[in-house]
């Protein structure tokens, strides 16, 4: 028997991904597991994410290299050293009602003589595994986004990276934003989801977190600052998520412009909330986007673990012949559940027990639940 493995990444990029496909690459390859299965395996990348698998035309040499790159150990070697995503990704939807390609994909999948797919992504990456799988392809998913948002896993690829990228960067503003007496609002990204926000806002010691599961009050934030200022405190950070609102308001997005899965791209919160913060109080204020700088850099000692045992549990998965499921990490462990549950709803902060609406800020209170 042979196996033909395929990986791909889909939706934006994150630190730990290449750790991921390393790990799906070295454990597929395995020779002792080649010898101890007396099974031939192969394992490919497709480029870009379901867009390679659309896009490619396998009998076209010319195509299958721009759109498959053949993976051994030796390749990968390296990669989970790096950020980014070396196999390339996009925000395709191959289900995507204004121009459904699913039947292109089906095509390739047979074409390609895939025997099974790796599909490493959030929400949208994973919707589209679920579709598939459901379509009697044999798929599974790897948990990846910065937004910490998929349901079903404590932990997704990219977060860890991200929030330290955000620990350092607020600790860069703050010699700044004390040198100068100033307030500095800092935006950052999670979508729906205030994790990035609420977590990297804790680490970094932020005075003020808003986040998309609470509207805020902006009058409310100028009286917080105010009397911090009053109690003899230099400067403050505000951090700020992208999908926050301001009380009666929608979010804020930078275009009106969709992809493939529908979604905007959020962005200005924090400039306006800069604005107003500076009318109301009279205090000068600065506003940073951290925006896609969460995204970059080395991934972190945990994004690269994560990596390692998301790929090395999906070859499981496959080896077991477990389709239509995610990789997840529950309770300290490495498991599985059900794609259609890791994307029936989005993780979000419990606001009653983690999320202090008085302060804008974490709880203070750990044991103690709330009434
Ligand atoms: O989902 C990851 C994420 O970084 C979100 O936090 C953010 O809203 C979005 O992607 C940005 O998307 P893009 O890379 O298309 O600008």
């Amino acid at each position: 028997m042979s196996q033909k493995i395929a990986i791909l990444t889909g939706g934006g990029d994150c630190a730990g991904l290449n750790s991921a496909v390393k790990w799906v690459t070295k454990t597929a390859l395995d020779p002792q597991l080649a010898a101890h299965r007396n099974e031939e395996f192969e394992v490919i990348g497709i480029k870009d994410g379901w867009k390679g698998l659309i896009e490619v035309d396998p009998s076209d040499p010319e195509s299958s290299r721009r759109w498959i790159e053949p993976l051994d150990e030796l390749i990968v070697r390296t990669w989970d050293r790096y950020g980014g995503t070396n196999l390339g990704t996009s925000r395709t939807n191959p289900f995507n009602p204004k121009n459904d390609q699913s039947a292109r994909c089906l095509e390739n999948i047979q074409a390609l003589g895939l025997t099974a797919i790796v599909a490493i992504g959030g929400e949208d990456t994973l919707s589209v595994a679920h579709k598939l799988h459901n379509l009697g392809q044999k798929v599974v998913g790897i948990p990846k986004t910065i937004d910490r948002d998929l349901y079903a896993t404590d932990y997704t690829l990219g977060y860890d990276t991200a929030l330290n990228v955000i620990t350092e960067e607020v600790d860069r503003l703050r010699t700044t934003a004390g040198s100068h007496n100033r307030i500095f609002v800092v935006e950052v990204m999670g979508r729906h989801a205030g994790w990035l926000a609420l977590e990297g806002g804790q680490a970094a010691g932020a005075h003020i977190i808003l986040i998309p599961e609470h509207d805020f009050d902006v009058g409310k934030v100028a009286g917080l600052l105010e009397k911090r200022r009053g109690a003899g405190v230099r400067y403050d950070v505000v951090v700020v998520s992208e999908g926050a609102k301001v009380s009666g308001h929608e979010e804020v997005y930078l275009s009106d412009k969709t992809d493939g899965f529908g979604h905007k791209v959020l962005g200005g919160i924090g400039l306006s909330l800069a604005k107003e913060l500076e009318r109301l109080t009279g205090f000068e204020t600065r506003h940073v986007v951290l925006s896609h700088i969460q995204r970059g850099g080395q991934p972190s000692a945990r994004d690269r673990l994560m990596g390692r045992y998301f790929g090395i549990a999906a070859v499981d998965l496959i080896l077991e012949e477990d389709f239509g499921r995610m990789v997840s990490y529950r309770n300290g462990e490495i498991a599985s559940v059900p794609l259609k549950q890791a994307i029936e709803k989005l993780y979000l902060v419990d606001t009653l027990n983690q999320y202090d609406v008085e302060r804008y800020n974490g709880r203070r209170s750990s044991l103690v639940p709330k009434p």
